[in-house]
C-alpha cells in the first residue's frame, strides 16, 4: 500500500503511528522523498499536499483535519487519530467583537474553512491568503487580523495578539483514497481497524459501506 505522510510537525508521530499498525519502513535523515519496502511505500509531501497525494498518487494518508477540510478533496476519513492536536482560531492584536470583522481584512492560511466561517455569520470579510508566518501581517497592517494554528499559544502571545474565538478543534486524521478503497477494500479496512484499535476511541467509523 502507499501511504502520504506529512513532512513537518506531524511527521514523527505518523511514522511513529505506522510502525505500530505494523507499516515499519524505515526512514532515514537523507533528502528522500519516497521510502519503500517490499509491498509498501511511504511518500513524503508537505502537509498541505498530502490530500491531494493521496487523492492522485496514494491509498492511505495522514494529515490535519484543518488540511483535509482546506483542501475540499473527497477522501474518505475513517479514523481521527490521537495526536496532532490544536486549534484554528481568529487572532488579532485587539479584542475585536466578531461583528466587527465584516469590514476588517483577514490574513489566513486556509483562506477557504475562513470564507465559510465567516459565510455562516452573515459575512464576508476581506481575506488574503499568505503561506507562513502569519503573525506579520497584523504587525506590518497589511490585514487586521489573522486565522491562524494554535498549538501552545507561545507565537501568539510573543506577538502581541489575542484569540478572539476558536474556530475549530484540529486533530490529526487518516484519509483514504476513495478508489483504493474499493479496489483493495479488504486491505484497507483491516488497516483502518488495526489502526482503530491503537487508537482507542478516535475511531469515527469501523467499516466503508459503499
Ligand atoms: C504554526 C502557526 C503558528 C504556530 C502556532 O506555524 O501558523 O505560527 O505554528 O504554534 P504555537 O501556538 O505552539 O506557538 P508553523 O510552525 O506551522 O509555521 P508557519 O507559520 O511557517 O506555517
Amino acid at each position: 500500500m502507499k501511504f502520504v505522510i506529512p513532512k513537518g510537525r506531524l511527521m514523527d508521530e505518523s511514522i511513529q503511528f505506522l510502525k505500530r499498525a505494523g507499516i515499519g519502513i524505515v526512514i532515514d535523515d537523507s533528502r528522500k522523498l519516497i521510502f519503500r519496502e517490499g509491498n509498501n511505500e511511504i511518500i513524503l509531501p508537505r502537509a498541505r499536499d498530502v490530500p491531494v497525494y493521496t487523492e492522485y498518487a496514494g491509498d492511505i494518508g495522514i494529515c490535519g483535519s484543518d488540511t483535509f477540510a482546506e483542501s475540499q478533496i473527497a477522501l474518505f476519513t475513517p479514523l481521527s487519530l490521537n495526536f496532532g492536536k490544536c486549534r484554528l482560531s481568529l487572532i488579532a492584536p485587539k479584542r475585536y467583537s466578531i461583528s466587527d470583522f465584516a469590514d476588517l481584512r483577514i490574513a489566513t492560511k486556509h483562506p477557504n474553512i475562513t470564507r465559510k466561517y465567516f459565510w455562516t455569520l452573515g459575512m464576508d470579510p476581506d481575506i488574503i491568503t499568505l503561506n507562513g508566518s502569519l503573525e506579520l501581517a497584523p504587525e506590518t497592517g497589511i490585514a487586521d487580523a489573522i486565522v491562524d494554528i494554535v498549538q501552545t499559544g507561545e507565537t501568539m502571545r510573543k506577538n502581541n495578539l489575542i484569540e478572539v474565538k476558536k474556530i475549530m478543534d484540529i486533530s490529526a486524521i487518516m484519509v483514504i483514497n476513495r478508489v483504493s478503497q474499493k479496489i483493495k477494500y479488504d486491505e484497507i479496512n483491516n488497516f483502518i481497524e488495526k489502526a482503530g484499535e491503537l487508537n482507542g476511541n478516535g475511531r469515527i467509523c469501523k467499516k466503508y459501506i459503499e
